[in-house]
């Protein structure tokens, strides 16, 4: 028989290939993957180009990290998803070491960061609808008692929305995803347009204002939903206090606070979570991207003691949560973390990247924003955009992309040295400063 490709063989064939086969709701850079290693990869015709995206940030340990690709092929040589009709002996464990390295009390596994966002929304609703101390059944707990006992423990006070009215307060420029109730909260028209009729519940407020947050806040409000740090709105930071501030207005109001890390999560930020800059603690945290450790595919909802019995059965499920060779490599990317100290690194080097950024004195350049290793580059509004820049820095070779109409974001992966971001550096500062 004849020998069958299993890929393409030039990156003009991939590309046409991809044009005519697949729905074009991205506009790629004309780069093509065919090889990755660390920061390295290569298209199909050889070019190496440093990789300074990572997957908009899944791929914290960088490409065919060995230690994670171990862990997956591993457990793709033992046994494939047997579904949540049965139990499966790796999910567990997983699910173990991150509520234990989130100091959260558990976790609903899902596969993409949209559909984490969904289940934290599903969470929130409920809790609104039946936190209250006495109702036994929504909590999940065999009798009407120790449900009761387990609410007053976690500090649970009665909400007892009236079913179908709950709101959640969510920031303009945000972004969570693209599933039809995740764009209704969204600010931008071009995510929502054509999609209604879109999903009810959701108040908008500007990102950074804790003063608009409280008052936007009335008896139907069960949580507010942010980014500690807005990747896809252009790398925001949020003033000095925000998520401290957010944190204690939520508290003081009884609604519940849901961090979206799924960007800024697991290292990136320089901490194991950007909310920890300020002691902010959530009452849920949504993770994905490096939560899979590049190839796994695992987003979760991790619940403080408050909210972990509120979904129960039927209330939810996927075919491929809590997949084994998913939960596999997600395994290892949270022991990589620890071990060889990812957020500490983040915070070390992306100090050095940052600092190094600004010596470049490019007169291009607007603002330079970020922690960590989540940096953006604002260019002149007057300069017309930054996909120009950005091609050049393709070009020249490093992969990034624009956040953003003005803005060129880099998110190298957490393992990059020194001198590649010297080497990066050196780039950046041609392409910066030189016509
Ligand atoms: C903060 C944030 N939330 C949610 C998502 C959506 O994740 P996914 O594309 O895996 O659905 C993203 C993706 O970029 C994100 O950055």
């Amino acid at each position: 028989m004849k020998e069958r490709a299993w890929h393409v063989g030039t990156s003009q064939e991939a590309i046409e290939m991809h044009e005519r086969y697949i729905v074009q709701t991205y506009r790629p850079h004309k780069f093509v993957y065919a090889k990755g290693e660390g920061v390295w990869v290569w298209n199909p015709e050889g070019e190496k180009k440093m990789e300074m995206l990572s997957c908009y940030s899944a791929l914290g340990g960088g490409h065919c990290h060995k230690a994670i690709l171990d862990a997956f092929v591993r457990q793709a040589n033992r046994y494939w998803p047997g579904s949540n009709a049965f139990y499966n002996d790796v999910a567990p464990l997983f699910a173990k070491e991150l509520v234990e390295f989130c100091g959260m009390a558990k976790v609903l596994p899902i596969n993409t960061g949209a559909e984490g966002v969904e289940r934290a929304i599903k969470i929130a609703r409920k809790w609104g609808y039946t936190c209250k101390e006495n109702t036994g059944d929504s909590l999940g707990f065999e009798s009407v008692v120790e449900a009761a006992e387990t609410a007053k423990n976690w500090g649970h006070k009665e909400k007892g929305i009236p079913l179908d009215t709950a709101q959640i307060i969510v920031c303009d420029n945000n972004f969570h995803g693209r599933t039809i109730t995740v764009i209704s909260a969204s600010s931008h028209e071009q995510y929502r347009k054509y999609f209604g009729p879109l999903t009810p519940g959701f108040t908008f407020v500007p990102y950074g204002d804790l003063e608009a947050l409280e008052k936007a806040i009335t008896p139907s409000t069960v949580a507010f939903l942010a980014e500690p740090i807005q990747g896809e709105g252009g790398v925001v930071v949020p003033p000095d206090g925000y998520l401290k501030g957010a944190r204690e207005i939520c508290h003081k109001h009884n609604v519940l606070l849901i961090w979206d890390e799924i960007q800024t999560g697991l290292g990136r930020c320089g901490k194991r979570f950007a909310y920890e800059y300020e002691d902010a603690r959530p009452d849920i945290l949504i993770l994905g991207k490096f939560l899979g450790g590049g190839p796994g595919q695992v987003s979760a909802a991790v619940c403080s003691e408050k909210v972990a019995g509120v979904l129960g059965y039927p209330e939810d499920g996927s075919t491929f949560q809590c997949h084994p060779i998913d939960c596999a490599a997600a395994l290892a990317a949270l022991r990589l973390i620890q071990d060889e100290e990812l957020a500490e690194r983040a915070f070390e080097l992306g100090n050095y990247f940052q600092a190094g950024l600004e010596n470049i004195h490019s007169p291009q350049v607007k603002e330079i924003r970020g922690k960590g290793l989540l940096k953006g580059v604002e260019l002149k509004h007057d300069l017309g955009g930054a996909k120009p820049f950005v091609a050049r820095l393709i070009d020249e070779g490093i992969l990034c992309n624009q956040t953003h109409e003005h803005t060129i974001r880099f998110a190298p992966p957490l393992i990059i040295t020194k001198d590649e971001i010297d080497w990066a550096l050196s780039i950046v500062k041609k392409v910066l400063t030189e016509p």
